[in-house]
């Protein structure tokens, strides 16, 4: 196999690229599309094409950083959740597919025309928080994160996605330690979501996620289960949940009883795990007793 294209040599055809680039295909795809506005249809119609030595530039850097383990969605600068189109950068977790069944759990609990009070807790690249304002016009969303550039970035999502009565009004953004960030210590909510740090500290595949903030992996608190941030959390947020309001946690595929166990030891009732696609237990919630079933 020829040397990949990290120089950019003339004369390079579309279909010649693609075969050197050692890349995944689907990930050579999306460069071809994203960098050089070259469809799969436009590719398999006419893979003589020449690339412009523009694009030819664009997509040798793109593929070296690839291949040097960066994510897809770093290196587009976008990802795509729950039919939106994020930015996102190293400043914070890249979103994945399996946090979308966070946003359905919310959708359930909430009903379409209600008001709501809502937050998310770690809510990085604003997905989670988003997503539900972008659903439900009603609720009153807010959205807390420790890290200042993920604020920045989750607002700048919410004003370029949202109208902008939802994204300057309906939607607060808090910096700070889970709800310690919220101004008032008495403000309670009717439904608390978090998508938070919960990898073990040693745990193997923390090299392979290396390119991503190590705060939104492992969390300050870390710890060798990779519940150090999610005990913090879950007794912080189970006595700010109104009577009858779920809090939902994603957790990692071995940790569901774990969690379960936290939210009944923080008191709240209906404790149960949701699995994805994959049949992995992948959130957990529970509620506080009384007021009407959310549900
Ligand atoms: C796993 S990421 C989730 C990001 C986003 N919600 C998503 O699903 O893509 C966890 C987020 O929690 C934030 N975080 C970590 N510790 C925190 C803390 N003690 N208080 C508030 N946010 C925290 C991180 O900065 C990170 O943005």
């Amino acid at each position: 196999m020829s040397p990949p294209p990290s120089a950019a040599p003339a004369g390079v055809s579309v279909g010649a690229w693609l075969h050197d680039c050692a890349l995944a295909r689907a990930d050579a795809l999306a460069l071809l599309r994203e960098l050089a506005g070259v469809s799969h249809a436009g590719l398999l119609a006419n893979p003589e094409r020449l690339l412009e030595p523009d694009a030819l530039h664009r997509l040798g850097e793109a593929a070296a950083r690839l291949r040097a383990g960066e994510p897809l969605a770093y290196v587009l600068g976008w990802r795509e959740f729950w039919g939106l189109r994020l930015r996102v950068g190293p400043q914070v977790l890249v979103p994945r597919p399996e946090t979308e069944l966070l946003v359905e759990f919310a959708l359930e609990k909430l009903a379409a025309h209600a008001a709501a009070d809502v937050l998310d807790l770690g809510t990085g690249s604003g997905a989670v928080a988003i997503a539900v304002a972008h659903e439900r016009m009603h609720a009153r969303v807010q959205a807390v994160d420790r890290s200042a550039a993920a604020l920045q970035l989750a607002s700048d999502n919410a004003r370029r996605l949202l109208s902008p009565r939802r994204a300057g009004g309906a939607l607060r953004w808090h910096l700070g330690d889970w709800l310690q960030a919220l101004a008032r210590a008495d403000e309670d909510f009717d439904l608390i979501l978090s998508n938070p740090p919960y990898v073990g500290e040693h745990d193997v595949h923390l090299q392979a996620l290396r390119f991503e903030p190590r705060l939104a992996l492992v969390g300050a608190r870390a710890a060798a289960d990779g519940l150090g941030e999610i005990r913090e959390l879950v007794a912080q947020a189970a006595p700010r949940l109104r009577d009858g309001a779920w809090l939902a946690l994603e957790h990692g595929h071995d940790q569901g009883a774990a969690v379960r166990a936290l939210l009944q030891a923080g008191g709240l009732v209906e404790v149960h795990s949701r699995r994805d696609l994959a049949g992995i237990e992948r959130i957990s919630a529970g509620r506080r007793a009384g007021g009407p079933r959310a549900a």
